[in-house]
């Protein structure tokens, strides 16, 4: 960061000058779900953006103007809103989509058009995989980015069998078997396993009956947004969670809706990316003001989206002024941020970020996240990826 001085500004307003005469606007588009099972996380990375926006806007004269369009968590809508942004709208760059089913269905006409998409939350392997693009930068994590570290990590513990359970769509498979594929390596037994219908499922009793019947020593899930406060509270209700302890990836208690969870949640363990417990510079600035100007604290979704904007105006600091600059520039792009150290892989264009594993405990305001171990960084296998 630059540290400006009373000497500097004067040579300083004369450069704005100067560039103001020539200042860009940069269209970006704002690819989330406004509505269905994701509409919070939506929302959230939307508040994260605009404060990424406000936070480092200033660094660059170029200014952004936002188009927003909803998914409805569908990859038939997402690739028709994504259509329009393009085509209709003409935009510079696509920030957001939060479903890896959606991912899936935008990633064509993305790379074909030649329009950069930062990749806002979605973990969707095989898009930083066979399917990567220099078009696709992921700023939020890979599905198996999440999960691989915690089945080295609960066989450490000494959990020998494990129940798994997901929605059935492309992130809870990839989800689930990244961390089957690490629980089973490191000696562990998964010993059943069922996917839930995705965006239909009200009742998991029948599924909870089989995990209690299953004679596993836990239970590992994937769940986001409504599903997972309604998987929680079903699970704590079962009367699973003193016997049966439940562990996930991160978003199932995601600090975005645990309150909603209530004390359900308490007790579970589950890893992420980020929690707003982190105890980092840069972290304690952001929590401060996504808080003043949110009234909640950040969850993983609202860093995704203050990241993700900020990624982008470090592309323009850098040069950048329309989209096939701005997917050069953007997988370059390196800073210290509330997660951490935070690089772009340029052999998949995924994230490279630590992942932490958390407990939800009560703390003096409410349910908190209580770090139990910082996983290092390590990058994804390349799984076929060739970038052209
Ligand atoms: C995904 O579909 O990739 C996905 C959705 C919600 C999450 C995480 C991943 O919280």
């Amino acid at each position: 960061m630059k540290t400006i001085t009373k000497a500097t500004l004067v040579g300083l307003a004369t450069t704005i000058l100067a560039h103001t005469a020539t200042a860009e606007e940069i269209s970006v588009g704002l690819l989330l779900p406004y509505s269905g099972v994701y509409a919070a996380l939506g929302n959230e990375i939307d508040a994260g953006f605009q404060l990424g926006l406000e936070t480092f806007g200033g660094e660059t004269d170029a200014t952004f103007k936002v188009v927003r369009e909803d998914t409805e968590v569908t990859p038939g809508v997402g690739l028709g809103k994504a259509r329009k942004l393009i085509l209709q709208d003409k935009v510079d760059v696509i920030a957001g989509v939060v479903s890896s089913g959606v991912l899936a269905a935008v990633r064509d006409v993305v790379d074909g058009a030649k329009v950069p998409l930062i990749v806002a939350n979605a973990g969707n392997d095989e898009a930083t995989g066979e399917s990567c693009s220099p078009y696709i930068i992921r700023m939020s994590f890979s599905n198996m980015q999440v999960n691989r570290p915690m089945g080295r990590w609960m066989f450490d513990q000494g959990i020998k069998k494990v129940y798994t359970l997901a929605p059935d769509y492309a992130a809870g498979h990839q989800m689930i078997d990244a961390f089957a594929a690490s629980y089973t390596a490191s000696g562990g037994e998964v010993v059943g396993q069922a996917y839930t219908p995705f965006q239909k499922t009200e009742d998991f009793g029948p599924f909870l009956a089989e995990a209690k019947a299953s004679g596993a020593d836990a239970v590992y899930v994937f769940y986001a947004g409504g599903e997972a406060i309604s998987f929680v509270k079903q699970y704590d209700s079962f009367g699973l969670k003193a016997d049966l302890p439940l562990f996930g990836s991160g978003f199932l208690t995601s600090p975005l809706y645990v309150k909603a969870e209530g004390p359900a949640a308490e007790g579970v363990i589950t890893a992420l990316h980020y929690v707003p417990t982190l105890d980092n510079a840069p972290n304690a600035a952001f929590v401060t003001a996504f808080e003043a100007a949110n009234g909640h604290l950040p969850s993983e979704f609202a860093v995704q989206g203050y990241d993700s904007a900020r990624a982008l105006i470090e592309a323009v600091k850098s040069g950048a002024t329309d989209a096939e600059t701005i997917a050069a520039a953007l997988p370059k792009v390196t800073f210290d941020g509330p997660r951490g150290a935070l690089s772009i892989d340029a052999a998949t264009n995924n994230v490279v970020q630590p992942i932490y594993v958390y407990e939800t405990v009560a703390g003096d305001n409410g349910l908190t996240q209580k770090v139990l171990a910082t996983l290092p960084a390590e990058a994804d296998p390349a799984n076929g990826c060739v970038m052209k």
